[in-house]
């Protein structure tokens, strides 16, 4: 990242690791960051074996359902924490340095795969602080293959928390409604007007025919950040997307007047976003 970047730059892209970019940028630059990283990164993909403890009857010991022991269990967990500590060791200075760049108006908004939300909000809590949870947005689609042998998985969770509880920015009137479940329980002019969106947000997923596709493979549809944008900040702030893949936040962002820095370490990302931002004047490529 050149150094000369001030809030007077123009939206950028930028080809690099996020982390040493990020640690370029000054305090409080940024009123929102979205953040989408990728799932499992830095992450053990290997199952490490755990000693199971058994449990031998004796004082101290808790027989559990099936017959396993306590000491099993806390095991058990232990090993998931183990793998979830790789994963955690490769987003933990990026998430400081985040909150860091957040304005004390800002808010940060982090999409993460359900087998890693529940670990992050308990260790996002403890790092921002409990308080400055704001909201769990949960992103449900219904598109691909479905499980037939348990509930099959189709939503995203996005853990939103803010800089500063008494002062954060939120504008609810900005954010496009949707329409009621129920139109006929209530007003004609309600129904007109369509309701604001609740933090469970039905969206179907980039469609693979549809004009928004880019190709890129973890492509978030527009649709899902554009109401994050409307909503936490203002025409003329400025977005951060350190992951930015596709670059989905800077169109977003662009399309609404806001100003914007992505990044992304993949070549192929920075080759999508040239194309997708060939029509949108004033982006640099650094
Ligand atoms: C899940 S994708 C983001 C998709 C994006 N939200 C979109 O709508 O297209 C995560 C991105 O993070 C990038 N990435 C992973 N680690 C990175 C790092 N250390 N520095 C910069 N980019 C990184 C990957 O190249 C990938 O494009």
């Amino acid at each position: 990242m050149p150094a000369a970047w001030t809030p007077e730059s123009s939206s950028r892209v930028v080809h690099a690791d996020n982390l040493e970019v990020l640690r370029a940028l000054d305090d409080a630059s940024f009123t929102l960051i979205y953040l989408d990283p990728p799932f499992n990164t830095g992450r053990k993909q290997a199952r490490q074996t755990t000693t199971s403890v058994r449990s031998d009857g004796g004082a101290g010991s808790v027989t559990g359902f099936k017959g396993q022991s306590y000491e099993r269990i806390k095991g058990d967990l232990l090993r998931y924490d183990d793998r979830f500590d790789d994963y955690w060791e490769f987003l933990e200075p990026r998430l400081i340095e985040a909150w860091r760049l957040l304005a004390d108006d800002g808010t940060l908004y982090l999409h993460l795969d359900y087998r890693e939300a529940h670990y992050a909000k308990v260790l996002l809590d403890a790092l921002f602080g409990r308080e400055s949870f704001l909201n769990e947005i949960i992103w449900a689609y219904d598109y691909g293959a479905k499980s037939k042998n348990r509930w099959p998985t189709k939503h995203d969770t996005i853990l939103v928390y803010v800089k500063d509880p008494a002062r954060y920015y939120f504008d609810s009137t900005a954010v496009d409604r949707e329409p009621y479940m129920a139109p006929g329980l209530v007003t004609a002019a309600k129904a007109e007007l369509g309701k604001l969106p609740t933090d469970v947000w039905w969206h179907t997923i980039v469609s693979p025919t549809g004009r928004e596709k880019t190709g890129y493979p973890t492509q978030k549809p527009e649709g899902v950040l554009r109401r994050i944008v409307q909503a936490s900040s203002r025409e003329g702030d400025w977005v951060l997307d350190f992951f930015a893949g596709s670059g989905t936040t800077g169109a977003v962002a662009a399309s609404l007047g806001r100003r914007f820095v992505l990044v992304d370490r993949n070549s192929e990302a920075i080759e999508v976003m040239r194309e997708r931002f060939a029509a949108v004047p004033g982006v640099e490529f650094v």
